[in-house]
């Protein structure tokens, strides 16, 4: 941030001075013999005979700042400290001096400290054991003060700005696709309806649902995904990209699915399946090395308390090429491994999460990029291969989480695809505006759909997709 803008951002806070800093500045400036003020909350108190010690966070970074009183000069500020217990908003001002202790260069020796909110210990959830994950979700609204939490939520931004850079440095526009639709993009169901109609006494004709009564005069879904109006725009601009939220209501509950999630859905026109794949192994390597460039501290922190090995295992995937398999021979190497799956191996059927995790940590020790999968288990709308029977469908597999993009080039034949649609019996009437994209200017086009939650629990390392987002839906659970 330059120095005038970072100033107006300082004079714009309630309790700023001119000098207020953000910790994460404090401790990469070092600012020796600087009075600072700090604005943030207190994660523990520590008392000695001479001084008190405060560690404050302020969410910028994840180190805390060691602020310390010293109890000889301190009569007037003990009333304050009482009230300073852990989870207590502050305001710190003081000089920033070398720091005796091994853990930190500078510390903050105060002037003034004051309280701006309590947070009585009796009752504040936040305490300074380490609480469970579980526990954790039933307190959305606090647990981002937790060190995990702050750090999760940052590589979330890191890793939203990386995506958004790719694309932007790569031609792509950002195209808002609609949340509200009146098609199913996967031809799968499991969609949330939109209605205004009232539950309790529904309209209805020659024993239906009166749709025409409806807000919209149809039936309306929340999408499932951006990827057919992403296809409208490719088809117009060439290289497009969606970035939003998606829901399923799919009754799964795993570790790995959430009713509501952000999907980054890129889709180029004039550009095939091997593009494709092309496309989505330089997008992951690109922000994986951005985040561990960019969080570095926060990355330290997931490898030493989460998920040991974790860094390694990211740059290893940044620095060797992906395999790539076609899903009759990834099918063909999981009967030969003599493994015993849950799910027994047979063509035709859809990989499991068994399945997924054998062929990359196992078989192949990195990801891997499996094509060709048989259409009865793929999209309507995926390209048909020439032996008819399988489809150019594209799903990225990874270590540790199995599916972390799927994709595929598109059918853009028009009677291909509108046979595929009665195949799969759709409503064709549904598709009207879709088919035409085929009847007008139709060029080879492909694209793909990463899970912006399953990447962040890829990077991070952590084992529940319901601790990567700030507020999780999923099956009888929508609490904040
Ligand atoms: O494989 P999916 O269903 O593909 C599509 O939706 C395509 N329209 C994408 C495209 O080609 N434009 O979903 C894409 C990705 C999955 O690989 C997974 O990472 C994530 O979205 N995903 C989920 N993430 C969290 N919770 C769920 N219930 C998810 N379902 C899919
Ligand atoms: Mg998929």
């Amino acid at each position: 941030m330059s120095e005038s803008i970072s100033q107006v951002f300082n004079n714009l806070t309630i309790y700023g001075r001119n000098l207020s800093m953000r910790i994460k500045e404090i401790l990469s400036q070092s600012p020796q013999g600087q009075n600072v003020t700090v604005q943030g909350w207190v994660r523990t108190k520590r008392d000695t005979k001479t001084v008190c010690f405060l560690e404050v966070y302020d969410g910028s970074c994840f180190r805390t700042l060691q602020v310390i009183v010293d109890k000889a000069n301190a009569e007037d500020l003990q009333k304050e400290l009482d009230r300073c217990t852990t989870g207590a908003s502050v305001e710190v001002e003081g000089q920033i001096v070398p720091s005796p202790g091994t853990n930190q260069k500078v510390e903050l020796s105060v002037s003034t400290l004051k309280v701006i909110g309590e947070a009585p210990p009796e009752t504040y959830p936040l305490q300074k054991k380490r609480h469970s994950f579980e526990f954790l979700r039933e307190i959305a609204h606090l647990r981002p003060r937790t060190n995990t939490f702050g750090a999760v939520t940052r590589v979330r931004n890191t890793l939203a700005y990386a995506i958004h850079r790719y694309f932007q440095q790569n031609g792509f526009f950002y195209i808002h696709t609609p949340i509200i639709t009146g098609s199913d993009a996967e031809g799968a169901g499991a969609m949330f309806q939109v209605t205004t109609l009232p539950l309790e006494n529904v309209p209805m004709v020659n024993g239906k649902v009166d749709y025409r009564e409806d807000f919209f005069g149809k039936k309306t879904n929340l999408t499932v995904s951006g990827q057919l109006e992403a296809e409208v725009y490719a088809t117009a601009l060439g290289k497009v990209y969606t970035f939003g939220p998606t829901f399923r209501a799919e009754n799964s509950n795993t570790t790995r699915h959430l009713a509501e999630f952000w999907m980054i859905e890129p889709e180029v026109a004039f550009c095939d399946i091997h593009g494709n794949m092309d496309l989505a192994e330089s997008f992951l390597k690109f922000i994986l090395s951005a985040v561990l460039e960019e969080s570095s501290e926060d990355m330290a922190f997931f490898e030493e308390r989460i998920q040991p090995g974790l860094l390694s295992g990211l740059q290893q995937v940044i620095d060797t090429p992906f395999h790539r398999i076609t899903y009759t021979e990834a099918i063909e190497r999981l009967e030969k491994s003599g493994e015993s799956f849950e799910f027994p191996v047979k063509w035709g059927m859809d990989l499991q999460s068994e399945h997924e995790k054998f062929l990359t940590e196992k078989i192949f020790k990195g990801p891997v990029i499996v094509t060709g999968y048989p259409k009865e288990i793929k999209a309507f709308y995926m390209k048909l291969n020439e032996d008819g029977r399988t489809v150019r469908a594209m799903d990225v597999l990874v270590p540790r989480l199995g599916e972390i993009i799927g994709g595929s080039e598109r059918e853009d034949r028009y009677e291909v695809l509108l046979g595929r649609i009665r195949e799969m019996g759709l409503n064709e009437q549904d598709y009207w505006w879709y088919l035409d994209l085929r009847k007008y200017g139709s060029v080879p086009h492909s694209g793909f759909g990463l899970g912006f939650e399953r990447l962040v629990q890829y990077v991070t390392g952590m084992g529940n997709i319901r601790d990567v987002i700030p507020f999780p839906r999923t099956v009888k659970n929508a609490e904040f």
